[in-house]
Parts: C-alpha cells; sequence; structure tokens
C-alpha cells in the first residue's frame, strides 16, 4: 500500500525524523484555518499518490492563511496524472539552502535492501539518475545488519554530502531505517531532503510504501487504507481472502492457481475479439482447496459485478479432484439461490473430471454449461456476454 504524503509525514514524525508542521485541509476555509495555526508562510500541496505534483501545479507557496485558502481553492480539484485532489497538506514553508535525496527499498534482483542517496536533490532526482548516474549513490544494505551507525556514515560519506550536514543526515538515515524495518514499509523515499538557511536538515516531502503481507502484524496500518479509493468488490473479496482483482470487461472469471487464471484471462480476451471485444472482468484465483464455501463466496463477488454478463469457471482438478469442485459449484448456486443469475460456463479437468462432468449433468442446473475445453468454454463464455 503506497501512504500518502501526509501519512508518511506523521510516520516519519512518530520515528523522530525531523518534518515541519503540517496539517489537512479538504475545503478552502479548512486549509485558511490550518495556515493560520501554522502561522507565516505556508506550502500548499495536492495529496495524490504520483509523482510530479510540484510541476503538475499542485505545491505552492502562500504569503499568508488568506494566500492559503487561494492556493486550496485552486489545488483542490486538480487533476494530476488521472489523480483527482480531494486534499491538501498544509506545511510550515522551509527555507531552503539546499535539496538533497534519500531513499531506502527493497532491492528484489540482489535479495537485499538499498540506499540511494544524492546531494543532488528536489524535483529532477529521475533526471539525475538518468543523465548523472555517479550524483547517485546506491549503496546495498544487508537485511540482517540493517543500517548502523557506521553504515549511516559510510552512506553519507559515498554520497558525498557536505561536512556540515553529514552527522545530520546519517542521524535522518538511522530514523529512517526504524521507519523502514519496523512498520514493514519496501519503501521510504524524502526528495526533497534540505538543508535550511540556519543549518538544519528537514525532511519536506515522503513516500512510503508498506508491505501487505505484514499486515497481520501491523494492526495501525489498517486505519490508512483509502477506502474512498478501493473498489468495493475488492473489498469484500479481500475480507474473503480471496484474491480477486476488479477489471474492465464483462466475463467474471474463476479459475484455481494464479498461473491458471492468468492464462485464462488471456484466451477469454482473445475468444472476445471475435465477439467485439468481449474482455475479462476480473482475476479471481480460489486457490487449491476449492470448496462449495469459497466457490460461493467467489461466485457471489462476481455476481455482485454488474458489469459481469457471463461467468467461466475454470478448473484443473489437483489434489482438490473435479467432483469435489463440481459438488462445490451445485452446493454454491444452492447458496446464491436467486441471487445467482448469470449463465455459468464450467469447464473441469484433471483428477477425476468424469466424476466431476456427471455431477454437473446430474444436477442440470439451468445456469451452468459444460465444456470440454478451455478455448470451448472461453469462446462460449464470450459469446453468452456479447449477447
Ligand atoms: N515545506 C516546504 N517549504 C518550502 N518549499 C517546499 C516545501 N515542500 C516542498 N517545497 C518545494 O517544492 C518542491 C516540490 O515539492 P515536493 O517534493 O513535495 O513535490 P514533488 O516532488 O513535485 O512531488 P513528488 O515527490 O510527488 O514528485 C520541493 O522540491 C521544494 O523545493
Ligand atoms: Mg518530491
Amino acid at each position: 500500500m503506497d501512504l500518502f504524503e501526509y501519512q508518511a509525514r506523521d510516520l516519519f514524525e512518530k520515528h523522530g525524523v525531523p518534518v515541519l508542521a503540517a496539517a489537512i485541509a479538504t475545503t478552502p476555509d479548512e486549509a485558511q484555518a490550518a495556515a493560520t495555526a501554522i502561522g507565516g508562510r505556508v506550502v500548499v500541496k495536492a495529496q495524490v499518490k504520483t509523482g510530479g505534483r510540484g510541476k503538475a501545479g499542485g505545491v505552492k507557496l502562500a504569503e499568508n492563511p488568506a494566500d492559503a485558502r487561494a492556493c486550496a481553492n485552486s489545488i483542490l480539484g486538480m487533476d494530476i496524472k488521472g489523480h483527482t485532489v480531494g486534499t491538501v497538506m498544509i506545511a510550515a514553508a522551509a527555507p531552503i539552502e539546499a535539496e538533497y535525496y534519500l531513499a531506502i527499498l527493497l532491492d528484489r534482483s540482489n535479495r537485499s535492501f538499498l540506499v540511494m542517496a544524492s546531494v543532488s536533490g528536489g524535483m529532477d532526482i529521475e533526471e539525475v539518475a538518468h543523465t548523472a548516474p555517479e550524483k547517485l549513490a546506491k549503496i546495498a544494505v544487508s537485511a540482517v545488519d540493517g543500517i548502523s551507525p557506521a553504515k549511516a556514515k559510510e552512506i553519507v560519506e559515498a554520497a558525498k554530502f557536505p561536512i556540515d550536514v553529514a552527522d545530520q543526515v546519517a542521524d535522518v538515515l538511522l530514523k529512517l531505517w526504524d521507519v523502514f524495518q519496523s512498520e514493514d514499509a519496501t519503501l521510504v523515499e524524502v526528495n526533497p531532503l534540505v538543508k535550511t538557511k540556519d543549518g538544519r536538515v528537514i525532511a519536506l516531502d515522503g513516500k512510503i510504501t508498506l508491505d501487505d503481507n505484514a499486515e497481520f502484524r501491523q494492526p495501525d496500518h489498517g486505519a490508512l487504507v483509502d477506502h474512498a479509493a478501493t473498489n468495493v468488490l475488492e473489498a469484500a473479496a479481500k475480507e474473503k481472502n480471496l484474491n480477486y482483482v476488479k477489471l474492465d470487461g464483462e466475463v467474471g472469471i474463476i479459475g484455481n492457481g494464479a498461473g491458471l487464471v492468468m492464462s485464462t484471462l488471456d484466451v477469454v480476451a482473445y475468444a472476445g475479439a471475435k465477439y467485439g471485444g468481449v474482455r475479462p472482468a476480473n482475476f479471481l484465483d480460489i486457490g487449491g482447496g476449492a470448496s462449495a464455501q469459497i466457490m460461493a463466496d467467489g461466485l457471489s463477488i462476481i455476481l455482485g459485478d454488474p458489469d459481469v454478463k457471463s461467468v467461466f469457471v475454470n478448473v484443473f482438478g489437483g489434489i482438490t479432484s473435479c467432483d469435489a469442485v463440481a459438488t462445490g459449484i451445485v452446493q454454491a448456486l444452492e447458496l446464491l439461490g436467486p441471487k445467482a443469475t448469470k449463465p455459468i460456463v464450467v469447464r473441469l479437468d484433471g483428477n477425476n473430471v468424469a466424476e466431476g462432468r456427471a455431477i454437473l449433468a446430474k444436477a442440470a442446473h439451468p445456469l451452468i454449461e459444460s465444456a470440454e475445453t478451455m478455448d470451448g468454454a472461453a469462446d462460449r463464455a464470450a459469446e453468452l456476454a456479447a449477447k
């Protein structure tokens, strides 16, 4: 999960990373009140989960509260790379002397963590990385050792931070490591980390990505979820522990195993081309043990999607045999009763396939059609969706 800047700022503050006073606002009036409370010059910053806000006009300096109100008025509702601004952060304005860059991230290819640091921070760090890569120091960090004071010093030297800020930057690094480790982040980025005219080092912008796999041991992180942006069906699926992703087509997909579901999406998109561009409506992997309850949960999520016109259940029987899956489908439809309204094409193969097909044939449910092959089933599901 990516956090908003203001959420990253709050986590920084919690772990002692130096930040400035700030508050969020969703109306110009609130922005003015926040600027009054902070006092002096402030910056008004669009809160959207995308980069390049400054260049898009989403970061503005305001001399006084009335000015902050006007800035908020122009930023709220703005579209930044497809994200509509609903919230702004009002923060004290820093007298900037220099802008630096610091990031700690998960480096999957090297199976370690990585620190990136540069004294040429600010809005063009991507450009720096591209045109002057020698200005961006990259230092591997062992997951076992983490960032010790000695390691922080090594990083500060490698990135050639000026001597007068070296100790402060090293201290910020230790605190960012604390954020990274104790909050289970996969990315903690500060751009810019600034040196102010009076010699303080402060994090002016923060990006944090939290590791969703660590949710179970981070009870506080639930409060950071942006419910307004979460698809209701995805939220319902998550509650049932289903791996569901909403897509924008018309054929609901259920399969067992992520690889099979991925190829099912492909064959449906391929078959759908001849029916006027019918496409898969979702990804849903019900995993290994497809019990009637799991099948019912999966079907009810998919049938609850108004975009879905037909459903394709594609199961390869392995440990869970086809007869168990077929029984699951039949029972799921009994559980769903009148809530099940859309045609369902079922393709079973693998362990106990004959028994599975026999169960479906015997049930003779008006919504279920059996198909022999994956391609045939994809074609039929696409045809039904196009009707
Ligand atoms: N509190 C502040 N006081 C003074 N100047 C600021 C403050 N916050 C940001 N700025 C200035 O605005 C620039 C852009 O701000 P920021 O880094 O938050 O946005 P951005 O880099 O455009 O967004 P993103 O990091 O999402 O791409 C900074 O590089 C800095 O010069
Ligand atoms: Mg930035």
